[in-house]
Order: C-alpha cells, then sequence, then structure tokens
C-alpha cells in the first residue's frame, strides 16, 4: 500500500542506490509505479514512471543522477487516486520544482485544498492526492521563517492519513511526519533513513525510532530532531530490532512466497520458543502474568484476509473450551455486544492494516479491552493496543501471507490455553500442547514429502477449485482458497461444507475438483459431503493426517501429513494448501510475489 524511504547518507554516501535498494525492499508494499528524487546542486531531480521498481533501476542506469548526492527520497507505489501512470508516480512537485514529495496514505482533504491552491495560482499536473503537499508546502515557503516551518504549516492543514518524506530544493535537510500510516527512522553509523517498514534499511542499521503519530523528524548533518508539529522537542527511544537482513532476501529461492513457505519449521519454533514448558505443558506469554486474563468473559476476534481465517480458527477454539468468541471481518466489525465486554483481539500480520486498526479503534471507543495479535513490533497496532502478542515470524515480503498465518494459528492455541486457564474454562488438553513443541518437524516433513506438485500438475487447468472443511477444517478452506486465488488468478471458493447442498453444489462438476479439508474432527459428516460431491462427478482430493485410512479410501487423490493433534492439524493442512497454490500459480507462470491490484500492506479503507 505505497511505500516510502528517505535517505539522508553520511559524506560520499550515494543515497540513490541506497533508496533504490530500500525500495526494493518495500515492493511488497505497491508496485504499481516507482521514483526517487534526489537534492543536487542544481535543483531537485525526479526520476519516475509506471511499471516496476526494475524499470526505474534500468532508466537511473541510463541516465544516473550527477553528481552523486547523499540526500533522496523514493516512493514504490499501490494506486489508489489516480491511475498507475507516469504522471501520478511520486514524488510529486510543486509548480516551481522547489519541493518533491513521496506519500503513503490518503489526503482525505485533498479536493478542497487543490481548489484553494488553484484559485491561488498553482497547475496540478496529476491527479494523486499527494501533489497538493508540494504545491502547499511551496505556497507557504516564501512566508516561512525557515523551511521546517514551511512544511509544518502545510502539514497542518491535511486530514487522512499519511507518511510523508519531502526535499525542499537547496535545503541540506529531509523533512518527514507521519498520522495514521507507518513510519520508521533508521539510525546508522552512516546516516539515517526514514521509511514505512524496517526492510528498507535493514542492511544498514538495525537501530530504529519508531515514530507516532504527528511526530515531525528533521534530519540534517547534525542528526535527527523529533518534534511535535508545533515545535516541542518529542524524546522517543532508540530500539534495535532482532530480524535478520538475510531475511528479507530471498536466498535460493525464486520466490519470497516458496522461501517463506519452507520458512515454517523456523519460523514455527520461534513463535513457540519459552512459551511452553515441555514438562509441564504450562504456558508463558511474556507481558500476561497468570490470571492476566481473568476477567475475560468473551472474546472477539477481527481481522482481514488471512488474518480473518487465522480470527476464525480462534473463535472457534476459543468456542470449543468453553470461552465465548467470535471472529469479524475487521471491514464489518461493530463492536456492539450483548451484555458482555469481550476482549478485542486484533489478529494482523502488519499491524498496519487500516480495516484492522479502524475497527480496533472502533472497540477502544466502546471501552472495549484490545489485545494486537501481530508479527511487526512497534506497528500502530502493537502502538495502539491495551496489550500485544507477538507471532515472531520474521519478515513476511510475498503478498500472499504463509508462514505468519502458521504463526498466528499456534500463537493462538497458546493464547487459548492461558485465557481458559485463567477464566477457569475448559483447560486446552495437555497432548495438545506437547503436541505443538513438535509442530515444526512435523510441518518440515510436509515441506520435505509433499506431492502437491503432482496435484497441481493434474488440477492447474481445472473450471474452478472448491476447498470445504467443517470446524477447525473452515478456517483452512477458506485459507487454501484465497491463497490459490490471489496467486493463480483462478477461480477458487471455500465453503463450510455443510453449506454445499444449499446452493454451491449448483457449481460443482467433473471440471471442478474440490479439496476436503480433514483434521480429525467431524470427519464423518465431512465425509457425507464429499460424498455428495462426488456423486456430481467432481474429483475430491481428501487433505488428511497419514492415519485416516477410512477417509483415504473414500477420496479421489490424497494430500497428506503427519498425525498431529486435531487442533493442531490445520497448521499442517494450510503448508500443503499453500504448496498446492504456490505450484500451480508457478505451472500457470503468475507473478507469484506481486499478483496483480493486490498489496500486501493495505493501509486504506
Ligand atoms: C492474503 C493476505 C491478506 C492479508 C490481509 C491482512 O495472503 O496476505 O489477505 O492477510 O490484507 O493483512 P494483515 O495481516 O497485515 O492485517
Amino acid at each position: 500500500m505505497c511505500g516510502i524511504i528517505g535517505r539522508f547518507g553520511a559524506d560520499g554516501i550515494d543515497a540513490v542506490d541506497d533508496v533504490l535498494h530500500g525500495l526494493k525492499n518495500l515492493e511488497y508494499r505497491g508496485y504499481d509505479s516507482a521514483g526517487i528524487a534526489v537534492q543536487g546542486p542544481n535543483g531537485i531531480d525526479i526520476h519516475k514512471q509506471s511499471g516496476t521498481i526494475d524499470r526505474l533501476a534500468a532508466e537511473l542506469d541510463e541516465r544516473p543522477p550527477e553528481p552523486r548526492s547523499h540526500l533522496a527520497i523514493g516512493h514504490t507505489r499501490w494506486s489508489t487516486h489516480g491511475r498507475p501512470t507516469d504522471e501520478n508516480a511520486h514524488p510529486h512537485t510543486g509548480c516551481h520544482g522547489r519541493v518533491a514529495v513521496v506519500h503513503n496514505g490518503i489526503i482525505d482533504n485533498h479536493e478542497t485544498l487543490r481548489a484553494e491552491l488553484t484559485a491561488a495560482g498553482h497547475e496540478f499536473d496529476s491527479e494523486t492526492d499527494t501533489e497538493v503537499v508540494a504545491h502547499l508546502v511551496e505556497e507557504y515557503l516564501p512566508g516561512a521563517a525557515t523551511p521546517r516551518d514551511a512544511f509544518t504549516r502545510a502539514v497542518g492543514r491535511l486530514e487522512g492519513s499519511y507518511a510523508i518524506a519531502l526535499l525542499v530544493d537547496g535545503v541540506d535537510a529531509l523533512f518527514a511526519t507521519r498520522a495514521g500510516s507507518p513510519l520508521v527512522l533508521g539510525v546508522g553509523e552512516t546516516g539515517c533513513f526514514l521509511a514505512s517498514d524496517v526492510p528498507a534499511f535493514l542492511d544498514h542499521t538495525d537501530r530504529v525510532v519508531y515514530l507516532e503519530d504527528g511526530d515531525v523528524t528533521v534530519v540534517t548533518a547534525d542528526g535527527y530532531a523529533i518534534t511535535t508539529l508545533d515545535g516541542e522537542p518529542v524524546d522517543r527511544p532508540v530500539e534495535t530490532v532482532e530480524w535478520d537482513p538475510e531475511d528479507t532476501q530471498k536466498g535460493t529461492h525464486d520466490h519470497f512466497m516458496s522461501k517463506e513457505i519452507f520458512e515454517q519449521p523456523t519460523s514455527l519454533s520461534q513463535a513457540l520458543q519459552g512459551r511452553v514448558d515441555p514438562a509441564t505443558q504450562g504456558v508463558t506469554l511474556e507481558r500476561f502474568d497468570p490470571g492476566a486474563f481473568a476477567d475475560v468473559s468473551a472474546v472477539h476476534l477481527i481481522g482481514c484476509g488471512t488474518s480473518y481465517h487465522a480470527a476464525l480458527y480462534g473463535a472457534i477454539l476459543l468456542r470449543q473450551h468453553g470461552v465465548p468468541a467470535q471472529a469479524f471481518l475487521a471491514s464489518e466489525y461493530s463492536a456492539v455486544t450483548d451484555s458482555e465486554t469481550p476482549l478485542v483481539i486484533g489478529v494482523t500480520q502488519s499491524g498496519e492494516t487500516a480495516d484492522t486498526l479502524g475497527a480496533l479503534r472502533t472497540a477502544q471507543e466502546a471501552g472495549l479491552r484490545t489485545l494486537a495479535l501481530t508479527n511487526v513490533v512497534g506497528s500502530t497496532a502493537a502502538r495502539e493496543c491495551d496489550d500485544v502478542l507477538y507471532i515472531r515470524a520474521g519478515p513476511e515480503i510475498g503478498v500472499a501471507a504463509t508462514k505468519t498465518f502458521a504463526s498466528q494459528v499456534a500463537t493462538l492455541v497458546l493464547l487459548t490455553a492461558r485465557i481458559t486457564s485463567d477464566v477457569g474454562a475448559t483447560p486446552v488438553d495437555p497432548d495438545c500442547l506437547r503436541a505443538i513443541t513438535s509442530l515444526p518437524d512435523v510441518v518440515k516433513e510436509v515441506l520435505a514429502t509433499s506431492n502437491a506438485f503432482d496435484l497441481a500438475t493434474r488440477f492447474h487447468t481445472a473450471d474452478a477449485h472448491f476447498f470445504i472443511g467443517r470446524g477447525a477444517a473452515y478456517p483452512v478452506a477458506l485459507e487454501g482458497a484465497l491463497k490459490l486465488k490471489e496467486i493463480s488468478y483462478e477461480h477458487a471458493e471455500g465453503f463450510p461444507a455443510g453449506e454445499l447442498k444449499h446452493g454451491p453444489l449448483a457449481l460443482v462438476t467433473e471440471s471442478t475438483p474440490v479439496i476436503a479439508v480433514f483434521t480429525g474432527h467431524e470427519d464423518e459428516r465431512l465425509l457425507a459431503n464429499v460424498r455428495e460431491v462426488q456423486a456430481r462427478g467432481a474429483p475430491v482430493v481428501g487433505l488428511l493426517s497419514e492415519s485416516s485410512t477410512t477417509v483415504a479410501g473414500v477420496v479421489d487423490e490424497a494430500l497428506t501429513f503427519p498425525d498431529t493433534h486435531p487442533l493442531l492439524s490445520p497448521v499442517p493442512a494450510t503448508v500443503q494448501l499453500q504448496l498446492l497454490s504456490y505450484h500451480i500459480a508457478n505451472l500457470l507462470n503468475r507473478p507469484i510475489d506481486k499478483p496483480r491490484n493486490l498489496a500486501k500492506s493495505v493501509t486504506v479503507e
């Protein structure tokens, strides 16, 4: 959902190289168009165009900014206002090229500002909301005591969500601010970075400052200063990020998605590390002393896309253990409750999804306690919620969520164990907590033995793919369908198996394989649905554990996973579906890490 970066390097640093490299690491946030603005002795040099960052890099190779500059900003775009054309690509400038700006978010009052600036004689080059920022600063520069004053005066006029980085011609400073969109300051030996996300500069520094809404940051040769809009100094801690720069590279894999699927044994181990006592099966969640959830009478879990599927799993799990719980799509959430005052858990990999943040804020306004279940330390959800629990999956770059789903599910099992113990509900089966410590090995075996590729070669040209499941297998079915549709562009739908006969069965033919997810729970009833489908001629692929011999005897094809506790089967089952989707998309030659029209971090509602 757009990525921005600014670089103020020490003497001798080529900011263009660093910005381009940073943009590559932010490409998962959007890839419609890209651009860069470089501070130079003869003005601000802009290079921007529709298409990928590789195209921009090729253009910069041919026409490198001369001389080298230590100061530049860059942008990779996911269009919201205006089509992905060269004109609409960022950075945007004012009429006289005195100001260049990159922006992530939406300026809600851009039409009013555009009308006002047009009346004052400004001429606009693009259809974007962002361009008003450059014109506003340019408008205020002549009357301002300092460029910083012009910047803050302009920012004071903006309504909406934004993370902004800005250059002023001839001024050796990088200006930035945020409200509702992420912005992180990287503090390195060779100068500073400002970016939408840490991977943009992790190769250079792991020391970061998570900026807050309303912070104005100005980086100069003397270092960085953070203030309020009114100029009051703000003290923010410098934190050390634990991610490894290697995690943001593809390594030997063709795609980030494949790398991240294969990282799951490690990322799951990280999610579990130190949280389950192998001897007693006691669960320790840092930040939550025993009894921390004692007053929880009900739980709402909210999320979008894959995170919603994890939320759905969490709600099913909690209900199975006697805790009233419900999952909501964040975009449809209203905190209306009966007599309960639920704990509201926002499940969000990025911690920046606007719909989820909006729902969490709605809950907070209703006086409800909120907890962020997230992957990104310092993300908006982590900072705004009352509590945070990290899933510790490491950076996920592929647009399709994979390893983070597995870590969300594993963490939700542990959270359920803690909540049930605190409120005196049915405890989570100790066998499940014993088995969870072997989950990384179970996944390792799936990855080593999967026959998903063979099935992909057989079914990648099918008319449609349907996924069915019951209970905790239903979120897996939804996730299998989402994964397939988003990266292969093939029609795929997930259904609760019992619902098939109430309508969707009309879609089932010999050319629509049905993938039935068996997790060892309600398998008999699911088999009945499988027979209904088979009676209509559809081939059925059973996703089942190795010992499910009865099921294996009924389904037409099998994707198996090693036996584990039924509550945990959704994890290895989903890994098989991730592999199936990946192979189908690869056979169809799709741009797996960058599916059309999508972006990883969706920071608009
Ligand atoms: C699907 C996918 C999206 C995200 C959704 C929520 O593969 O990645 O559906 O799950 O946009 O994102 P987060 O979890 O960052 O809130």
